[in-house]
């Protein structure tokens, strides 16, 4: 019995419009692509409409440093950004971009609707402004002292050093970020929504199952802190649409940029002909999915659901969040060449890979995604090339030269086919919950059966008689059918690959309807490899690669490593590193650098001076652990005799880092 079709509207997060497309982004892009491609093989009606965040300060700013007009560079960046996406096989219906006249239209009304319901308040508030540049600075534009912990150079809304929150009032010595004088505070009058009004509202369709279990959680905290009026004006200079019935007020980023979703697909539907009201009044049997990082959640399951509620659209059906991307364990970083932009990775690898890794490490949840390039390399080449290509590698040549390229007209064992295919609704249902992990640990474990169906036949061995060549045909027949349903259930996750694999068979992979009816007694065409294996070298060009964007772009990289005179290991072993505790610790008066350690190596005490003056007071360095260098020569000093060394690492200064062991180790224990 066929599924009743389901008509979905997806989207992803809008990209800002003033910066490059880089692998992080791509996670969420994937995700929602992967999302998308698999409904429509499901037979849904399932379109992706989305656009570039164009508005806002930073855009504005860039484009004065660039010398050209903010819809100059909107206009170069929104081209950069589509062409990123279909290089990565984003299969979006529609591309806007929020400066579009169709945004401005559904922003007004949207805000006319809000005024009107009463849910619009203004008030006067005083901010930051800056003289010289003309402009009330957001937070971000606004730095100074943290006023906890008195780190420098700390911006407006929140320290990065000691994770404190604060107003920019609040910053010491507070300095515009543009054009680095000291604001002053000026008055403006500002446009609220007033978010407590549509608290009922929001809590239903919290817990009507439109979100995640840990985004409900942090809608509760905010509940619990009561919902602020929501600023939603920004005074000129700005760039974005004006607030109607004013001179100088501009909607914030904010408000027109999940409008644009709506904007988007209002353009789709006049480009294909689609009745835009069915898909966005309250009661549509239509699905709204919108997928989101979760740092955006706040603007995702507040402000975007209270403007649709209260202008009388629908909400979304649910909002996805997913977790942030880390490479080989750490934040993205520009020194070490993991901050990786989209087009560099184009150069180098297929982008199906990428969409292969990120599947196989997504689920439902938020919690963040490692891409851990060894497993990367180690994970495509034995899955998708080892696994699943591999199958039709090894059945294909058998197929074309002693079947003339047809298939033979019965399968040897219709059960191993239906088995794969009874798989179909598990496998669907981890699509469908996001459970991209799952579906992949289904797949590549039938891959693994087909692969030892062909182990078990040897169609190699058996090609060499001639009475078994009609054995050897369905032997691979065989093997070619389950190399089809697992292309099928992969198309949406790799769908360069799928194509291929779709020519060589001569049927398209898109319906996973399609597997009801095994191939049979039909030609298929010659095989043409599929998917070669990741290459390492090629990994390492990336890396280069992204630390010369960052030279190009003339922010620092890391200084190279300047590492020492290569040693052998026996070399190494020279070195008798043993755990000390410090049971002493006074500074030297006479010296500016040195403090004197009696350090306790286990039944033996060494008295050792080291330069760390600058970083430690003596007192506190009472009781640490350590890691020292017993077989040091000793040194006959002019305040005594050193008799060993202590580790520390850093350049000097208040930098300087001695070495802790974990708890567990005692004085005396080697280090190797
Ligand atoms: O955080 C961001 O990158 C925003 N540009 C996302 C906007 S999503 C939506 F609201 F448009
Ligand atoms: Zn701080």
């Amino acid at each position: 019995m066929s599924k009743p079709k389901r008509r979905i509207l997806v989207t992803s997060a809008l990209p800002y419009a003033n910066g490059a497309i880089h692998i992080g982004h791509m996670l969420e892009y994937i995700q929602t692509d992967i999302w998308a491609r698999f409904q429509r093989s499901q037979g849904h009606e399932c379109y992706f409409a989305w656009a570039d965040d164009a508005h806002g300060a930073p855009i504005m700013l860039r484009a004065q440093a660039e010398n050209i007009t903010p819809e100059e560079l909107i206009g170069r960046m929104n081209a950069e950004h589509q062409q990123d996406f279909k290089d990565f096989g984003l299969s979006f219906d529609h591309y806007a971009t929020t400066h579009d006249e169709a945004n401005r239209e559904c922003v007004e009304m949207i805000y006319q609707r809000l005024e009107e319901g009463g849910y619009v308040v203004k008030r006067t508030i005083s901010q930051f402004y800056d003289e010289q540049q003309g402009m009330f600075l957001p937070d971000r534009f606004i730095k100074g002292t943290c006023p906890k912990c008195k780190s420098e150079d700390q911006y407006g809304d929140n320290c990065e050093v000691c994770g404190t929150t604060y107003t920019p009032t609040d910053l010491i010595n507070p300095r515009s970020a543009v054009s680095g004088t000291e604001p002053v505070m000026r008055d403006s009058e500002h446009h609220f929504v007033r978010l407590s009004e549509f608290e009922n509202r929001l809590q239903n369709w919290m817990t009507s199952g439109a979100l995640q279990p840990e985004v409900v959680n942090k809608m509760q905290e905010w509940f619990e802190d009561g919902l602020r009026d929501w600023d939603i004006s920004r005074d000129e200079p700005y760039f974005g649409f004006k607030i109607p019935g004013t001179d100088d007020k501009y909607f914030y980023v904010w408000v027109d940029a999940p409008i644009c979703y709506m904007a988007s697909f209002k353009e789709l539907s006049e480009r294909i002909g689609l009745d835009f009201d069915e898909w966005w009044t309250p009661d549509t049997d239509t699905e709204l999915y919108n997928f989101i990082g979760k740092d955006i959640i706040y603007f995702h399951t507040l402000f975007w659901p209270a403007m649709l509620m209260g202008s009388g659209f629908r909400a979304p059906t649910a909002v996805y969040a997913h977790g942030f991307l880390t490479v080989d364990g750490v934040k993205m970083s520009k020194s070490r060449g993991t901050f990786i932009q989209a087009r560099t990775y184009l150069d180098h690898l297929n982008p199906d890979y990428l969409r292969y890794y990120f599947a196989a490490r997504l689920g439902p949840g938020t919690g963040d995604i490692d891409l851990n390039l060894e497993d990367f390399v180690f994970r495509v080449n034995s899955d998708m090339v080892g696994k699943v290509v591999n199958i039709a590698s090894r059945c294909a040549g058998f197929i074309h030269r002693g079947g003339d390229g047809k298939l033979a007209s019965a399968l040897p064992e219709p059960a191993l086919y239906e088995h794969f295919v009874d798989q179909r609704e598990l496998i669907a249902d981890d699509f469908e919950q996001r459970n991209y992990q799952s579906a992949i640990r289904r797949i590549m474990a039938l891959a693994d059966e087909g692969n030892r169906y062909i182990d078990e036949h040897k169609p190699w061995q058996l090609s060499k008689q001639e009475d078994q060549k009609d054995n050897v045909q369905a032997i691979c027949t065989q093997g070619i059918n389950l190399f089809r349903v697992l292309m099928t259930y992969l198309a949406p996750v790799v769908p360069f690959t799928a194509d291929i694999a779709a020519e060589f068979l001569g049927r398209p992979l898109d319906l996973w309807s399609e597997l009801d009816q095994p191939m049979l007694g039909v030609a298929i065409n010659k095989f043409q490899p599929l998917m070669t294996r990741v290459d390492p070298v090629k990994i390492e060009a990336i890396i280069e690669d992204s630390k010369e964007n960052l030279q190009a772009a003339g922010e620092e990289a890391a200084p190279a490593l300047d590492l020492a005179d290569e040693i052998t290991i026996d070399d190494f072993l020279k070195v008798d590193l043993r755990i000390a505790k410090i049971v002493d610790a006074q500074a030297v008066p006479e010296a500016d650098k040195l403090v004197r350690l009696t350090l306790d190596i286990g039944g033996e005490t060494r008295n050792v001076f080291a330069g760390i003056k600058s970083a430690y007071k003596p007192e506190d360095l009472v009781g640490r652990h350590t890691v020292m260098v017993a077989n040091l020569k000793p040194r006959k000093m002019r305040f005594g005799v050193s008799e060993g060394m202590v580790l520390a690492a850093g350049p000097g200064g208040s930098d300087l880092f001695i070495l802790t062991p974990d708890e567990g180790a005692v004085p005396g224990m080697r280090v190797t």
